[in-house]
């Protein structure tokens, strides 16, 4: 990794106590050749040199995406270079192949799970290019519960990490909100641990602390993701399990699936806390890992619900659209 930049609009949106769509989009692109011009200049490498420009495809907010894919796009245009849509998710999974202290020696196959803020879940990641869902979440992602949580705590956008921090003061006993089993499948939810935090909150009077409130729901969130990611993975026989997305910073978390797995004797690696959350250098190093792949080569577009296991193709599978870079620029 010779160079990574962000520039985030957590403050800019912090205002309304989550994104707006078309603030962000707008933003994008008042940014995005500024940062590309910088990060540019901190590698020392001009943008014709480059093997690829990729971009992600989805899932997320289209204006957003349109943003990226248009500059994307335009700048292989006009350099002469090949353009690839990552899958935002599958992006995510890249961050165990970049430099951490926590990812040396990630192999795969490995059972990994996605938590962010629209998604949670759990994959059976066998090789580059092939993934298997596992389990998903059937209503609200870990993220979006950490951040509602944040807003009834009366905490900052984004909630995770107020959450994490107002939570270190508290006693994660403290109050046994429910753990979502869901019968032991792979699947999640988080809505049934969001309205218990609220209807304590509403009913319990004035002598709880919010600090036992915050450190009881996460700690009720992050035993679930652990167990499940670690069952999961001993059915499946592998021998590692990874964590990514926004909410695999939470150092509890990691704290967590690192003793369950330690006790399953399984290995476990953990992609750098600023690398879970959304930036470039997890969907370079995807395109990066698919440049070998001719089903790389997919149709320049975006899909603002892309599915996992797909990577912007719109469910064009004529493999003869795929192979020209020319056409895809078409
Ligand atoms: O992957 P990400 O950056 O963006 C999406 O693709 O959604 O994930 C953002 C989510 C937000 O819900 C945010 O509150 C959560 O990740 N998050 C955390 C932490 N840092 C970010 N959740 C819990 N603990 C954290 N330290
Ligand atoms: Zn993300």
């Amino acid at each position: 990794m010779l160079a990574d930049l962000l520039a985030s609009q957590a403050a800019m949106h912090g205002r309304f106590g989550g994104v707006v769509p078309e603030m962000a989009s707008r933003r994008h692109l008042e940014l995005v050749l500024p940062l590309i011009d910088e990060v540019l200049a901190r590698a020392g490498i001009p943008l014709s040199d480059m093997s690829a420009i990729a971009f992600t495809a989805g899932p997320g907010l289209v204006g957003s995406l349109l943003v990226g894919a248009t500059t994307a796009r335009a700048l292989a245009f006009a350099h002469g270079l090949p353009v690839l849509g990552v899958n935002h998710l599958e992006a995510h999974l890249y961050a165990h192949f970049l430099p951490g202290a926590q990812t040396r020696g990630f192999r795969l196959p490995a059972v990994c799970l996605i938590v962010s803020g629209g998604h949670t879940d759990l994959v059976l990641w066998e090789d580059h290019g092939r993934l298997k869902v596992m389990g998903r979440t059937r209503d609200d992602a870990a993220g979006e519960a950490f951040d509602k949580t944040a807003r009834l705590l009366g905490l900052g956008y984004p909630g995770g990490p107020e959450v994490e921090r107002l939570a270190r003061q508290g006693d994660p006993a403290a109050i046994p909100f429910p753990r979502a089993y869901l019968d032991d499948g792979d699947d999640f939810s988080f809505s049934g641990l969001k309205t218990a935090v609220a209807t304590f909150l509403r009913h319990s009077g004035p002598s709880f602390r919010l600090a036992d409130v915050a450190a009881s729901f996460q700690q009720a969130c992050v035993e679930v993701l652990a167990a499940k990611l670690v069952r999961a993975a001993c059915r499946e026989g592998v021998k590692g399990i990874g964590i990514c997305g926004g909410v695999a910073a939470n150092t509890v978390l990691r704290r967590e699936v690192a003793d369950r797995a330690r006790m399953a004797g399984l290995a476990a690696w953990f992609p750098e806390p600023a690398l879970c959350t959304d930036n470039a250098a997890v969907v370079a190093c995807a395109a990066w890992h698919a440049l070998d792949r001719s089903v790389a080569w997919y149709n320049p577009t975006v899909d603002p619900n892309l599915p996992l296991g797909r990577v912007g193709d719109h469910g064009d599978s004529d493999p003869g659209k795929r192979g020209d870079k020319h056409e895809n620029l078409s």
